[in-house]
């Protein structure tokens, strides 16, 4: 198993990796003197998926336990469930000696680490991550929170978990359509990290699509490295961690816009392609760079498909953005690889016109 250290000043934690790794989290919960209740929030496709290995693990653990059953969608990461989790934790006595266990993706590990956030003040939280998009970015770095009136993500706060673990197993139920959304999500760390990566990928695309144990580990191990690294140097997003949101304003609206009929993922590859065509648009990146890098996102042409959409709509929500000021849209765009400008201004038709570019590779008629 591996295990690699996000070293947030003052919040340090561990994030394991491996095959069967599991198999390990009642000696890690025991190894930390985390001597709690567990209070396990689980995605319901999860836990049918893998019913055998979560009853072995409650079962054998010798404290308190509760599962609390959730279905994970981005029109159920709302105020409900967060009811739903306070009202059993309430009713089951649980206090503040509580361990939150959020067992699912990104949207199970947004909400479980919310109502841990909040809960008595802030009990302890555990990731264990399934799909491949919360390994290799959501689970990591402290980001929690709940959709409200049509806003992703607008309620929240940052609370670190204790520790991750990512059992690569787990991730061989995941459909095509998650694995993508893992891809859109990794894809973006091509642009955030180096020349390297980004071939690696490039060449190493069908590998990755079929979930190649050893490339998929490499693939996770240098995302949630790079997130790491730049969480700890800015947890509060006062600057740098502002780059983890490229390509996320426009792919945020076109979520809502699609009525959540295209995942967070999916949407995030959508938007990666609006981010470049923006930076090209405004003169940042040159047009034979920008030929070169789009040819990334465009490997999944034909795995994300949509019919139609609606630009000027696209732009009214990215006013609603929460990272914006002054009622002003914050992008952030790109010069080159790992070369990132944060809160950039752009004229709304420049805007539109990317919205325009970009989503249009992806429509179906
Ligand atoms: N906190 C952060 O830093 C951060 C970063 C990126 C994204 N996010 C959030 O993450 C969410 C998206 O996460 P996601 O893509 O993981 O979505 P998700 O949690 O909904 O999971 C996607 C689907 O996969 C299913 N699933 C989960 N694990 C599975 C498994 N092992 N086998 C088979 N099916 C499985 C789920 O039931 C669900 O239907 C969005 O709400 C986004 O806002 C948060």
């Amino acid at each position: 198993m591996k295990k690699i250290e996000i070293k947030i000043p003052g919040n340090e934690y561990p994030v394991y990796i491996g095959a069967n790794a599991f198999d390990s989290l009642d000696k890690i919960i025991r190894s930390k003197k985390l001597f709690r209740n567990l209070f396990i929030i689980i995605d319901k496709n999860v836990l049918a998926l893998h019913r055998q290995d979560i009853t072995r693990f409650t079962s054998n653990f010798s404290g308190k336990v509760f599962v609390h059953e959730f279905n994970a969608c981005e029109q159920e990461k709302n105020f409900v469930s967060l009811q739903n989790i306070f009202n059993d934790m309430i009713i089951k006595e649980f206090s503040r000696d509580t361990i939150v266990i959020a067992v699912g993706g990104g949207i199970t590990g947004d909400l479980a680490g919310f109502s841990a956030a909040t809960f008595m003040r802030g009990v302890l939280f555990v990731q264990v991550a399934t799909t491949l998009l919360a390994a290799v970015d959501s689970s990591v770095g402290g980001k929690t929170g709940i959709n409200f009136n049509e806003t992703k993500n607008v309620i929240g706060s940052i609370h670190q978990p204790n520790f991750v673990l990512i059992d690569t197993e787990f991730l061989k139920t995941l459909t095509e359509e998650e694995i993508i959304c893992g891809i859109g999500e990794i894809l973006k760390y091509a642009f955030l990290t180096d020349q390297k990566f980004f071939i690696s990928l490039k060449n190493n695309f069908a590998k990755l699509l079929k979930l190649d144990a050893t490339f998929t580990s490499k693939v996770i191990e240098t995302c949630i490295s790079f997130k790491g690294d730049v969480v700890k140097n800015d947890e509060k997003e006062n600057g740098l961690r502002k780059i983890l949101n490229f390509g996320h304003t426009f792919a945020h609206a076109i979520e809502v816009e699609q009525n959540h009929n295209i995942k967070h993922g999916q949407a995030v590859a959508l938007g990666l392609m609006c981010a470049l065509d923006l930076s090209k648009r405004i003169g940042l990146l040159d047009e034979k760079l920008f030929t070169e890098f789009i040819k990334l996102p465009l490997l999944l042409k034909d795995k994300i498909l949509i019919k139609k959409f609606d630009a000027e709509r696209i732009y009214e929500i990215m006013k609603r953005d929460k990272k914006n000021q002054d009622h002003q849209i914050k992008f952030v765009l790109l010069s080159d690889i790992g070369d990132l400008v944060v809160d950039v201004e752009v004229g709304k038709d420049e805007v539109i016109q990317s919205i325009l570019q970009g989503m249009n590779h992806f429509i179906y008629s």
